[in-house]
């Protein structure tokens, strides 16, 4: 069973991400950086009448790669088709939506590491010249064919640009890198859906489930829904921040977001492993989840809130982990940041 703070598109998130989902870059709420960026690319483009550069969005799952690459299309006024890496599966699948797209229309490749080398072979061309090679005819008899394609907007998402292959990446004019969300950012998405979804909530309680949603909006939204359940079933409906305590300790995802999951996990790291360094397999077996899925799924998190740190060796748990999960006291936290500040770079007490 996926975890409930999963941040992957889970089936009853497609059903209810469909109204709350920001159309414009107005409601599109953080990501200052990647907006402004886009933003004056848009404006310049537009200007000119031309066609957006290529865009490469990439993050962790659940921030908003998707939903900007609507955003774009909206704001450029053009078309979008939407596809994903493993939905083509042949260079002809490729060839007919290059084929079929409009001028300045928006190609959005969700999973875009996932394309097939040959495909991709496909798309450097398309990229960068505008035009396919097509063959014609089989044997001794076949000839290519340069196929003009209209001038068009690739915009790719992925979760591991590190396995995007350098000639594909080198054709992205455009590359930004979506960032986990802040605290108060999620409070106003919070706010946002609940006006949509016309869900009473209070600002504490907004401010307390931002606090529990691993920086990531799916969840925040996710996190929502359960809420208002209980808020329903076991209050008066209202959402107040005592609500929202009360019905997300019962699934168990704790004041900072870590679930059981995490929290097994960290602690097999420590009394196990005396905390590190521990290898990315040995971290897959000892939880059961795959090692792709730790990496780009669960990593980010811990490591934005310091709990975990790669190394070289491998994983190294911290000692903020160890003071959250009671394996350490306050003081002794204390004392151990004292000694630090009173060591020299080569070990001398100073
Ligand atoms: N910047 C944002 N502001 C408000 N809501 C957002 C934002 N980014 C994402 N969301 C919400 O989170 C959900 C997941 O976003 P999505 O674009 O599908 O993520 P990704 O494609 O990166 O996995 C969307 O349905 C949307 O409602
Ligand atoms: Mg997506």
């Amino acid at each position: 069973m996926e975890r409930f703070i999963t941040p992957k598109q889970l089936e009853e998130d497609r059903f209810q991400e469909k109204g709350i989902r920001p159309q414009s870059m107005q409601e599109y709420i953080g990501q200052t950086k990647t907006i402004e960026k886009l933003d004056i690319f848009m404006k310049a483009a537009k200007l000119r009448g031309e066609a957006l550069d290529h865009v490469l969005l990439y993050g962790p799952p659940g921030l908003g790669k998707t939903t900007l690459s609507a955003i774009i299309a909206n704001e450029m006024e053009a078309g979008i088709k939407i596809t994903s890496g493993p939905a083509i599966e042949r260079p002809g699948d490729l060839a007919a939506i290059l084929t079929s797209l409009k001028p300045r229309d928006i190609l959005f490749i969700d999973e875009i590491h996932r394309l097939s080398r040959q495909v991709e072979e496909v798309l450097y061309p398309a990229m960068e010249d505008f035009a396919i090679d097509i063959v014609i005819g089989k044997g001794p008899g076949a000839r290519s064919v340069r196929l003009d394609l209209p001038k068009f907007t690739l915009v790719g998402a992925t979760t591991r640009a590190g396995q995007l292959s350098a000639p594909l990446r080198d054709r992205f004019g455009v590359i930004c890198r979506l960032q986990l969300y802040e605290t108060e950012e999620l409070a106003r998405i919070i706010e946002r859906s609940a006006s949509i979804l016309s869900i009473p909530i209070d600002e504490p309680a907004t401010l307390e489930m931002a606090r529990r949603s691993r920086g990531t909006p799916r969840i925040v939204n996710r996190l929502l829904k359960r809420v208002r359940d209980y808020a329903q079933v076991k209050g008066t409906g209202l959402v107040t921040r005592d609500v929202a305590k009360e019905a997300l300790d019962m699934l168990e995802i704790d004041a900072i977001g870590l679930d059981a999951v995490d929290r097994r996990l960290l602690a097999s790291m420590i009394e196990n492993f005396d905390g590190g360094p521990v290898g990315l397999e040995t971290l897959a077996a000892s939880t059961g989840e795959e090692t792709a899925t730790i990496e780009d799924v669960y990593e980010p998190y811990l490591m934005q809130i310091g709990f975990l740190q790669r190394t070289p060796r491998g994983r190294v748990v911290t000692n903020k982990a160890r003071l959250h999960l009671g394996y350490l006291a306050v003081e002794d936290s204390q004392q151990m940041q004292f000694n630090i500040e009173e060591t020299s770079n080569d070990g001398r007490k100073v």
